[in-house]
């Protein structure tokens, strides 16, 4: 498919498959199209040419809300509210026996039960300026909790351009290590390190989809890719 915002084409003649379950990485130059591909997934755009299609039917078949409510969004600076843990996660749903059930699965999930289990309060623990101290990777934790409590089937994640410290990244890749195989994963990434398990990387320049393939393919086949990981020190 391609896509344009007015006259500027930015998407051009763009084709690939995602598969069930799997983790996307999308990689390229800042400006190269990432979020704007990841906007059309979302079905915030349609694209101008070409076709998306859902196990089959075109996505412009599709319920847009009912798809959306599919879909999770997170980004690598998640908000985390000034409350209990129970709420950030359930958004304030109401409390029942099922909906704290819910919680906790989604948390474990998360791979963040343990941690909040090991708080005084569990789930009752608030978090935010008055509450427990949490890490960059454990807020994303919770953020993705959030989400997997929407009974959602696809992640998306963009991750920020901002420098991330080491210890921050490595849980990132363990989140989504940890996720693989439950949710579909399309994630932005500027840090190949988060996306070396990936199941496909589309590596994308102008518009275009300029390689694609596991790390180790690419690394081995494409010069852009290798000239990425080269620049990242790898
Ligand atoms: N709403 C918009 N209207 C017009 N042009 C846009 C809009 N959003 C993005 N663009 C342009 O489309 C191109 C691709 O932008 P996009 O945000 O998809 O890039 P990106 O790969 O996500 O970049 P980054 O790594 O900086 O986030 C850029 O040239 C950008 O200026
Ligand atoms: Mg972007």
């Amino acid at each position: 498919m391609s896509f344009g915002y007015g006259e500027k084409r930015i998407l051009n003649s763009v084709s690939f498959a995602i598969v069930k379950d799997q983790v996307i990485a999308i990689v390229g130059e800042s400006g190269s199209g990432k979020s704007t591909l990841m906007n059309i997934l979302a079905g915030l755009f349609l694209p101008d040419s070409g076709l998306i299609t859902l196990d089959g039917i075109n996505m412009k078949e599709i319920d847009r809300n009912h798809f959306q409510k599919k879909i999770g969004y997170i980004t690598q600076e998640p908000v985390i509210f000034d409350d209990t843990i129970y709420n950030n996660v359930s958004f304030w749903d109401k409390d029942t026996d099922e909906n704290r059930k819910k919680c906790k699965e989604a948390l474990n999930k998360a791979s963040v039960l343990e941690f909040v289990e090991s708080l005084e309060n569990k789930e009752d623990s608030r978090l935010g300026n008055n509450g427990v101290m949490v890490s960059g990777g454990q807020k994303q934790r919770i953020s993705i909790a959030r989400e997997l409590y929407k009974g959602i089937d696809l992640l998306l994640m963009d991750e920020a351009t901002s420098a991330l410290d080491s210890e921050t990244e490595l849980g990132i890749q363990e989140n989504i290590d940890k996720l693989r195989g439950q949710v579909t994963i399309i994630i932005i990434a500027h840090r190949l390190s988060t996306i070396k398990n990936a199941d496909r990387i589309l590596l994308l320049k102008d518009g275009e989809i300029q390689a694609s393939g596991d790390f180790e393919e690419l690394e081995k086949h494409s010069i852009g890719f290798k000239k990425m990981v080269a620049l990242q020190g790898f």
